[in-house]
C-alpha cells in the first residue's frame, strides 16, 4: 500500500527516548463515501520538524484538521504527549499543547499588533476570567506578548494596527499569537501562502528559529521545496489521502514513487 525505499518497520520517529510527542495510528476520515485521509500512521519525536508535502487535494489540510480536532476521525487514533485525544475538542487539544496558526481573518485588523498577541496570552493565562487577580496576569500577558513579538521580529511594529501589516508580517503576527499560547506542537498550514518573495526568507528564518531555539515540534505544509529542505528533519508525502513516504528530505526527493506522484513538476 505504501512505498518505501528501505525495508524494515515503517516510520518510527528518530527519538532519543521518552516517547513520541505525537502519535498518529491508522488515522482515517471518510466523508460522504469519499476517503479523504486514509490509514495514516506516523510518530513525531519531541523537537522534530516535519514538512508535509503533496499535490493539491492530497489531504494535507484535512490531516491537520484531524490532528487539531476541526474534523472528526472516522478511524484510527491521535495521541498527544501520551494522551488519546482522538475525540477531544480543539480546545482540549490546545490545552494539551497542540497549536495551529490562525487564518488571516482571525487577526483583529482594527487592534494593534501588541493587543492581538496580548489577547492570546491573556486567554492562556486566564487573566480575563480571573478578574479579581487582574493586575498580575495582565502584566504577565504583556510580557508574554512582548517576548512573542520579539521572537518573530515584530516588536518595532507593536503599536501599529494589525490591518496595516504586509502579508508576510501578518503571518509573523499569527505565529506570535500562536507562540503566546506556548504550544509544544505547532501545525503550520502553508505559512508562505500569499507572502511576497522578499518576505519568504525572513519568515523561513523566523520559523526555523522558533523550532531550534524554542524547541517546538513543528509540522508544516509547504510547497516551496527550497524553504523546507533547510528546515525539515523529515518530509511526509501525502498522496490521495495516504502517506506515501516519510523520510529524510534527501531520500524522499530521490524516491521514484514520490517523483511519480508529482509527475516531476514540484521536485
Ligand atoms: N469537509 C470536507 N468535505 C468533503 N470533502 C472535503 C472536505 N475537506 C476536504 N475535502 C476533500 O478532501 C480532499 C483533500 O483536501 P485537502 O485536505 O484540502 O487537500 P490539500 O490540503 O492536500 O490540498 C479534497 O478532494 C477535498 O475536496
Ligand atoms: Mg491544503
Amino acid at each position: 500500500m505504501t512505498t518505501q525505499t528501505e525495508p524494515g518497520p515503517p516510520r518510527p520517529a528518530p527519538s532519543g527516548g521518552g516517547g513520541p510527542v505525537l502519535r498518529v495510528a491508522g488515522l482515517t476520515c471518510a466523508i460522504g463515501g469519499a476517503v479523504i485521509v486514509s490509514d495514516v500512521s506516523f510518530d513525531v519525536a519531541p523537537g522534530e520538524f516535519i514538512a508535509v508535502i503533496g499535490p493539491n487535494g492530497a489531504g494535507k489540510t484535512s490531516l491537520f484538521n484531524l490532528l487539531s480536532g476541526l474534523m472528526p476521525a472516522t478511524g484510527g487514533t491521535v495521541t498527544l504527549a501520551g494522551h488519546d485525544v482522538t475525540t477531544a475538542s480543539p480546545a482540549t487539544r490546545a490545552r494539551r499543547g497542540l497549536g495551529r496558526t490562525f487564518q488571516s481573518s482571525s487577526v483583529f485588523a482594527g487592534l494593534s499588533v501588541a493587543e492581538n498577541v496580548r489577547l492570546a496570552a491573556q486567554a492562556r493565562l486566564g487573566g480575563s476570567l480571573r478578574f479579581w487577580q487582574r493586575v498580575r496576569p495582565d502584566d504577565e500577558a504583556q510580557q508574554v506578548a512582548t517576548r512573542s513579538l520579539e521572537r518573530v521580529g515584530l516588536a518595532a511594529r507593536s503599536r501599529d494596527l494589525a490591518g496595516s501589516l504586509s502579508h508576510g508580517d501578518k503571518r509573523k503576527l499569527e505565529l506570535a499569537i500562536l507562540l503566546a499560547t506556548d504550544p509544544a506542537v505547532v501545525l503550520l498550514d502553508e505559512p508562505m501562502a500569499g507572502v511576497s518573495i522578499e518576505d519568504v526568507a525572513g519568515l523561513t528564518e523566523v520559523i526555523g528559529a522558533v523550532h531550534r531555539e524554542e524547541g517546538k515540534t513543528v509540522l508544516m505544509v509547504e510547497h516551496h521545496m527550497d524553504v523546507l529542505l533547510g528546515l525539515a528533519d523529515r518530509v511526509a508525502v501525502m498522496h490521495h489521502g495516504s502517506l506515501l513516504a516519510l523520510d529524510t528530505p534527501a531520500r524522499v526527493t530521490a524516491d521514484p514513487a514520490v517523483q511519480e506522484a508529482y509527475l516531476g513538476d514540484a521536485l
